[in-house]
């Protein structure tokens, strides 16, 4: 727990809940998602690429001694059928317990303009697209709370309604990244409000991870270049299970709705979990009821029915 600067708070009691957690495979999600078997939490883990989650599955398997304590099913959010189809193998896989939290931590940054398989730019259709129909598709089965890993990054993403998806040009990673985290904190500000006014027992938290050493660092263009990033930055950014501290804290402790949580460090690069502060776009209610107006409707869902 020391690596994760919150050991001043009790380790949560996870035995009895299912958690279903994207991005699990790798990085900071499969350290989390460890962290919360150890606490007794019995995971559904959506994955693109089943061999890597069966490694992962067979980690958590061994460090736990809990050979129930995970299940792996495919997920790909490059693909809205395989989303349909892997919330449909998710609801299945936890049959009538439902699922206690729901945690989005599966991301990509991409080196070029690229398109998921139905056409929409790669990181929106990965980091904010395919997370809101997975939410919407899963959320008659949560009972408590859904985690939506962002991203400081949010502060250099514009929304360009007219073209949120870069049809028409102005792509960059810098603000493609951004945008794709901002449309996902606007969606998710937008799913928590409809939550509360509802009166639903479920609620919304945000995460900024930190500056996390993880694959997502392998975004220049070249591995050789990649290799020195990764050296040079070694000594500064955070570990994976550090990274992993604020989606846990998100995950586990009492919040208020829609809380915001990342490093408490300068410029949150590093630091124990706390509330942050997001951008004025990123708490712009209307823009984020029009943002998920426009999402909706891109991923084939009603304009924006409450929960
Ligand atoms: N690292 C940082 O400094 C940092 C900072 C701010 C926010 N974040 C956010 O933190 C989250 C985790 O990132 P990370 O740093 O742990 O990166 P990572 O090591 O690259 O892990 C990304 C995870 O997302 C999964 N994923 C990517 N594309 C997918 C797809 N099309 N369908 C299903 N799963 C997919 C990956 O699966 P595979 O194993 O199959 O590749 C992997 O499990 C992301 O949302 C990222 O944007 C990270």
């Amino acid at each position: 727990m020391d690596a994760m600067g919150w050991e001043h708070l009790t380790a949560p009691d996870l035995r009895g809940r299912t958690v279903v957690m994207t991005g699990a495979s790798d990085g900071l999600g499969r350290e989390a998602a460890l962290q919360l078997a150890r606490w007794g939490a019995d995971l559904v883990l959506p994955v693109r690429s089943r061999p890597k989650g069966e490694v992962v599955a067979g980690r958590i398997r061994r460090e736990t001694g809990r050979p129930e304590a995970v299940r792996l099913t495919t997920l790909d959010l490059a693909s809205l059928d395989s989303v349909r189809e892997g919330a449909a193998e998710i609801s299945r896989a936890v049959g009538e317990r439902g699922i206690d939290l729901l945690v989005h931590v599966a991301g990509v940054v991409s080196r070029r303009r690229e398109e998921t398989r139905d056409g929409f730019e790669l990181m929106t259709g990965v980091n904010a697209l395919s997370p809101l129909l997975l939410t919407d598709l899963l959320l008659p089965l949560v009972h408590e709370r859904i985690v939506v890993v962002a991203s400081e990054a949010h502060r250099f993403g514009r929304v360009d309604l007219e073209d949120p998806p870069f049809r028409h040009g102005g792509w960059s990673l810098r603000a493609a990244y951004g945008r794709s985290k901002l449309l996902a904190m606007l969606w998710s500000l937008d799913l928590a409000d409809r939550l509360r006014a509802g009166g639903s027992a479920v609620d919304l938290q945000l995460v900024h991870p930190g500056w996390v050493l993880t694959n997502l660092q392998n975004a220049t263009g070249s591995d050789r270049l990649d290799a020195i990033v990764t050296a040079v930055t070694r000594p500064f950014a955070m570990t994976a299970p550090q990274g992993a501290a604020p989606v846990l804290f998100a995950a586990t402790q009492p919040l208020p709705p829609a809380s915001y949580v990342g490093p408490d460090g300068r410029g949150a690069l590093r630091g124990r979990p706390t509330l942050l502060r997001r951008s004025r776009q990123a708490m712009d209610r209307d823009l984020a009821r029009e943002v998920t107006a426009w999402a909706r409707s891109e991923v084939g869902l009603d304009s924006g029915s409450p929960p």
